[in-house]
Parts: structure tokens; sequence; C-alpha cells
């Protein structure tokens, strides 16, 4: 794939293939086009050249509003939830796509009703899953973050994806709060192919099968956190001097 912004080549002939199930990171310095990448694949930018497809399906040809039907579902870099609705219906809006609207929809006919239904048992038990069902009727805006962030994922989790994006799904998140979010991502990964940006080797270690370094668009290396984080390009580029391997961010 290649996305180009005016001169500006974001994303260049990067190639990645993940299989059905397991958790895949993306890491590489500020503005090495990771964002960019998993806006093209959820069709929120557009690709200059390339393909995209998910189980056989050409996510290209699909309508932006189509992908997550198709299986691609997303979080955002920072959590983008709806403040004047309840917890519960957030996570129902991660279900839109799927629910009949229009005429038929208004009209409440029983297959309006039945999806509605199962709609509500599946962000129930969501929402249990993840310790949020005693919140369901708060407004996120009061919940603290790592809480929302939470939310923000079980939104994308809930219309049972092929493949997950998340983008630095763990960025200001406090120690305290990155567990349960590390366990939720985790249990993704057992479901579907979690695609997630991360600069924190310490979290990747634990549960990301393949991590991917990009840098100007390209992929630098490829391979276990452990082997990547010795690899001589990923340190002269990236990883320089960190403490703790933790990246730094300044562009080589
Ligand atoms: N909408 C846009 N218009 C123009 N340039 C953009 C746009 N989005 C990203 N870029 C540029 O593309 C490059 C990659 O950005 P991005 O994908 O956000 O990087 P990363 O997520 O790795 O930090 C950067 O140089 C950035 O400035
Ligand atoms: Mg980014």
């Amino acid at each position: 794939m290649t996305v180009r912004f005016g001169g500006l080549v974001a994303v260049d002939r990067l190639d990645l293939d993940v299989p059905d199930t397991g958790i895949f990171a993306l890491v590489g310095p500020n503005g090495a086009g990771k964002t960019t990448l998993i806006n093209a694949l959820s069709r929120v930018c557009s690709i200059a050249s390339g393909s995209v497809r998910v189980n056989g399906t050409d996510v290209l040809e699909l309508l932006p509003h189509q992908v997550v039907s198709a299986g691609v579902a997303r979080s955002f870099q920072r959590a983008e939830l709806f403040p004047t609705l309840t917890v519960l219906e957030n996570l129902l809006v991660g279900l839109h796509s799927e629910m009949t609207t229009g005429l038929e929809g208004a009209l409440m006919t029983p297959s309006t009703r039945r999806q509605e239904k199962a709609a509500r048992v599946r962000a129930e038990r969501l929402l249990r899953e993840l310790n949020l069902w005693e919140l369901r009727d708060f407004s996120p805006a009061d919940l603290p973050y790592g809480h929302q962030k939470l939310l923000d994922v079980a939104r994308a989790l809930i219309s049972e994806p092929k493949l997950l994006l998340l983008d630095e799904p763990f960025a200001g998140l406090t120690e305290a709060e990155t567990p349960r979010l590390l366990a939720c991502i985790a249990g993704a990964g057992r479901r579907c192919a979690v695609l997630m940006i991360e600069h924190h080797f310490e979290l990747l270690e634990g549960i990301a099968e393949r991590v991917t370094v990009m840098n100007f668009g390209r992929k630098i290396a490829e391979g276990s956190p452990s082997g990547v984080r010795r690899d001589p390009e990923v340190l002269r580029c990236y990883l320089g001097t960190g403490r703790h391997g933790q990246a730094e961010t300044a562009a080589c």
C-alpha cells in the first residue's frame, strides 16, 4: 500500500500480512506513517496504490461505512466517545452499521426488535466481561480515562471484527489502569487479528506475536518483540538509548 498527502509519501509500498488471530504491533518514530496506515486500512483516508483484503474481501471496493460489516473495526488515538450518551448507548453505537435503518428500522418491525434485543445482549455480555456493567448508565465523561479507553476498545469489539485496529490504546493510561486494557486486548487477540500501534516494548513482549517497525512510511524491520528490539537498524533509527527499552519518539 502507498498513501500520499500531496508530495509527501506517508506510507511507502508497505506490505503487511496478519493471520486470523493474534496481536501484531506497529512501532516507529513520530511521523513514520503508523496512524496513516491504520486510517487507510479502515478507509478513513484513501490509498494511492495497493490493495487491502480481509478474508478475501477487497476492502477498497467497499464504501467507507461498509468497512465495519466487512470485519474491520478500530479505535482512535484519543477515546472518541459521545458524552451525551450513556456507557451502554456508546457501546451500541458500535453495532450501528449492522442494524436495520431507514423506514423499516423506524417502524420497529419484529426483525428490528430482534436485532435490538441481540445487540443489547451482546453489549451486556461485553460490559460484564470488562467489569463496566455497574457503570452502564453513566456518561463516559464522568469515568476515569482508563475506563473510557476500555469502552472505546469495547465499542470496536462489539461488532465482532476480524481485524481490530488500535491506535496507541495505552497512551494516557496510568500504570494501574494498564492491566485491564491489556487483558481486554489479549482476549481480543484470541478471537481476531489485532493490529496495534504501541511504543512500549515492555507491553509488547507479553502479548505481541510480531512487531513491524516503520520509518518514513517504510517497513524497516519485522519480527518478535525481543528480536526487533535488538535489530541494529531499529536501534539506530528508533530506540536510541531510551531507558528500559521505551522508545524515544524523535525521528532519526
Ligand atoms: N491528513 C494529512 N494531511 C497531510 N499530511 C498528513 C496527514 N496525516 C498525516 N500526514 C503526514 O504523514 C506523515 C505520517 O503521519 P502519521 O501517520 O500520523 O505518523 P505516525 O502515526 O507514525 O506518527 C507525517 O509526515 C504527517 O505529517
Ligand atoms: Mg500516530
